[in-house]
């Protein structure tokens, strides 16, 4: 019955006071509210929050330990966790590097977190658990790290692998992993930095260059890691472009030296995870392709597929509030809602559609079915969405 609740605050960026004073200030607050939504965005439309909290709180996210809760009663609560944080404003750097006499864009550098990312776990929806078994593998990694646990004893390598379909939201859950641990580690580090890879501009092409080009990243990197301040997590998206490289030059198409490249970057990558403060992030949509000394690194593989019903439901729900928050659908309650999508048939229509599909529908569904701009029914609306989904499938299956 009895729970905590994990509080995240986004303070404002004018605000002068103390991660001390805005932590009294919000947990005086939010042990008063009746009823907290799991994962809801709160903001200052919120009914609960007064002047003090306008001045100086952007938005509050709450997380419980039972999984399974949409919404908790405060009254059973037992302990309020509370981490405090501030958004950098700042878009992703380039790093770029010359080779062959052509400039490449080699990497992606965010500081976090930052706002781009806001919000972006949260609207990611997978079966209970899979976030949150990333989560707590991330902060048991940091752990062990921090209590110098001998990796020649129990190995951990501080890699994630997360493989599946297109558009099943990889890349995004490996950027909000990045910005969720900067938030909840904020006490251990004072910022994060996530650092993109461009495998494709490194391996997709053979360059004289390119085993130098290796070594100056993770040169870079290295450097970046040697603040113990910092926690840099480096991603690597669909790795599967590695071991495409490395067969390409076993078959004779390539130069030889491209397997040295591959070889460069798995060794950089082995002397990095000596680093306390390093998170290594990959992702591929061919499990099979991907280079094998790469699976065997990996301490975490997760499967992430296409969204099972409880999923579409949730993301077809969220989508819908979005709607009814600009105006596009007629406001109605959200239990209404709720029994609305529940006796349509639209979620079981939807089953095999990736994530990226599902988020596309309203869309498609404005600009196809709705030919006015006046507010519409939303029982209308998600008659449309069907119809919708209906197409969608028998493009999918025509272009096969
Ligand atoms: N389970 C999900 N819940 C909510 N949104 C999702 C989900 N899966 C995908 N999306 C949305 O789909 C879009 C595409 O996601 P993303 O690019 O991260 O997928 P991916 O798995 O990396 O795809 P690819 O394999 O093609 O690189 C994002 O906008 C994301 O929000
Ligand atoms: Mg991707």
């Amino acid at each position: 019955m009895c729970f905590i609740l994990d509080v995240e605050i986004c303070q404002k960026p004018e605000s002068a006071l103390s991660n001390e004073e805005i932590r009294a200030m919000v947990e005086n607050i939010i042990l008063l509210v009746p009823k907290i939504h799991i994962n809801e965005i709160y903001n200052n439309t919120s009914s609960w929050w007064d002047d003090m909290m306008i001045r100086h709180v952007y938005s509050i996210t709450c997380s419980c330990d039972d999984l399974e809760k949409e919404t908790v009663y405060m009254k059973d609560c037992s302990g309020v966790r509370t981490f405090v944080y501030r958004l950098t404003d700042e878009e992703a750097g380039t790093e770029t590097m010359q080779c062959d006499s052509e400039e490449l864009p080699v990497a992606s550098h965010w500081i976090l977190p930052c706002r781009e990312f806001e919000g972006l776990w949260e609207n990611l929806c997978y079966s209970p658990g899979v976030k949150e078994n990333l989560y707590n593998f991330v902060e048991t990694s940091m752990m062990f790290s921090d209590k110098n646990v001998n990796p020649n004893i129990i190995s951990w390598n501080k890699v994630v692998l997360l493989h599946g379909p297109p558009g099943t939201g990889k890349t995004s859950l490996c950027k909000a992993l990045a910005q969720k641990a900067t938030i909840r580690l904020s006490k251990r580090f004072n910022r994060g930095e996530l650092i993109e890879i461009n495998s494709h501009s490194l391996f997709s092409k053979w360059f004289s260059e390119s085993g130098k080009l290796v070594m100056k990243l993770f040169s870079e990197i290295k450097r970046l890691l040697e603040d113990p301040q910092a926690f840099i997590c480096v991603l690597i998206d669909e790795v599967e472009s590695l071991a495409h490289a490395r067969k390409s030059s076993m078959n004779g198409t390539e130069p030889s030296d491209s397997i040295r490249v591959v070889n460069a970057l798995l060794t950089q990558l082995d002397q990095i995870k000596s680093y306390k403060n390093v998170l290594i992030l990959t992702t591929s949509n061919i499990t099979e392709a991907i280079d094998l000394a790469f699976v065997d690194r990996a301490d975490i593989k997760q499967y992430i597929g296409n969204p099972i019903e409880n999923t579409i439901w949730l993301i077809y729900l969220t989508c819908l509030r979005e709607l009814m928050r600009v105006g596009i659908i007629k406001s109605i309650d959200d239990q209404k809602l709720r029994e609305q999508l529940n006796s349509n048939s639209l979620i079981s229509l939807s089953c095999g559609l990736s994530g990226r599909a599902l988020r596309k529908i309203p869309f498609l569904t404005q600009a196809l079915h709705i030919k006015t701009n006046s507010e519409y029914d939303p029982k209308d609306f998600i008659d449309a969405m069907k119809k919708v989904v209906i197409n969608y499938k028998k493009d999918e299956l025509d272009g096969k």
